[in-house]
């Protein structure tokens, strides 16, 4: 059963359309990273996909609900850190979550205990008791994030989780979601614009351009869509020979960097053998000081698939199927 659909989602503003023909599943127990340049509808789709804003056209179903019909279901089971929350800033960390828990109808011994062990999750347990209009924005952005797991959801919305953290904040964030994807099965549908804590915390990533999404997948599959080839950097001591013996080299190579010391080129070719390489180096004499492949990262993809000029030469929407990982394992990075 898939944890998130939309089928055909559309949302116009006039005649401009935020969001347009979009189809995607997230399986239950994913970790759904949604990218895309500002304003591309990430924060629209994920309204949509909440019940807190409505479609113009389409159908979102989420949790084997459809929204249309049961939203009063959905909200139970699915948690939402919206773009922006407010605050009533006279309430403290602790008041603001227990209102938060009574509006679950959660009875107050549990509601107590669950806002305690969720203070300290999100690393606010010493500031429980202060008034929420003295919390920095970072810690604004940790109540928030309590408050969108006051009901224990099985589903996560998030919309820029990490938003305003510091760095340390963004790793304990990132270890609290991959335990409660780890422990309880959670699935994690969240927008960042931190495309390396995508690539190493989503097993699946979508890129919305301009409304649409563009590529669907693991980060190897969006690899082979951008083509990117498998590529190799080898640094060599920079000689008087080095680079007039790189220009006949029998390999796809460019010349990446040259300093005194070191000459970096990579090599561009798939079908590489790897002795081939190692053998040609010792047969020019070259000092080797580095090798290694190296793989397209998601800021390259990124980039590629959002360029307007790779665009027009683009396919359609692709989605690729990819299993969803088992509770309890590390996504695929
Ligand atoms: N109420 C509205 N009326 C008109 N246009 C809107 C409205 N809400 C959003 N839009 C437009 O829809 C588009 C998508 O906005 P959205 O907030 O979903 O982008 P986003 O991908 O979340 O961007 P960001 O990365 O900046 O958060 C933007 O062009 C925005 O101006
Ligand atoms: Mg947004």
């Amino acid at each position: 059963m898939y944890g998130i659909s939309a089928i055909a989602l559309e949302k116009t503003y006039g005649s401009f359309r935020a969001v347009d023909s979009l189809t995607f599943n997230v399986k239950s127990g994913d970790i759904f990273g949604l990218i895309g340049p500002n304003g591309a509808g990430k924060t629209t789709t994920m309204r949509m996909l909440c019940g807190t804003l409505s479609p113009t056209a389409g159908k979102t179903i989420v949790g084997g609900f459809d929204i249309a019909k049961e939203s009063i279901k959905i909200k139970t089971i699915i948690g939402f850190l919206p773009e922006s929350t407010g605050f009533y800033n006279w309430m403290n960390g602790e008041e603001y979550l227990y209102y938060f828990a009574r509006l679950y109808n959660i009875k107050e011994p549990i509601a107590r205990k669950n806002i305690r062990d969720l203070l300290d999750r999100v690393g606010l347990a010493a500031k429980a008791f202060a008034p929420i209009a003295y919390y920095s924005r970072g810690m604004k952005q940790r109540l928030a994030l309590a408050r969108a797991m006051i009901n224990d959801p099985k589903i996560l919305f998030l919309d820029e989780p990490t938003l305003g953290m510091d760095p340390r904040g963004q790793q304990e964030i990132q270890k609290m979601l991959l335990d409660l994807n780890h422990e309880k099965g959670v699935t994690i549908f969240l927008s960042s614009h931190a495309l390396t804590d995508v690539s190493t915390f989503c097993n699946q990533i979508g890129i919305l351009n301009r409304g649409r999404l563009i590529a669907h997948g693991s980060l190897n599959d969006l690899r082979k869509l951008v083509n990117g080839s498998t590529r190799i950097l080898v640094r060599i001591l920079n000689t008087q020979e080095a680079i007039s013996k790189l220009s006949r080299s029998p390999f796809n190579n460019t010349i990446d960097k040259v300093t005194e010391e070191s000459v970096d080129f990579i090599i561009s070719d798939d079908n590489i053998e790897f002795n081939q390489l190692v053998d040609w180096i010792r047969k020019e004499n070259f000092k080797l000081t580095e090798l290694r492949q190296i793989k397209m990262n998601l800021d390259e993809i990124f980039l590629r698939l959002t360029n307007p000029t790779y665009d027009k030469h683009s396919t359609p929407v692709t989605i690729k199927k990819s299993p969803s990982p088992q509770v309890g394992q590390t996504p695929s990075k």
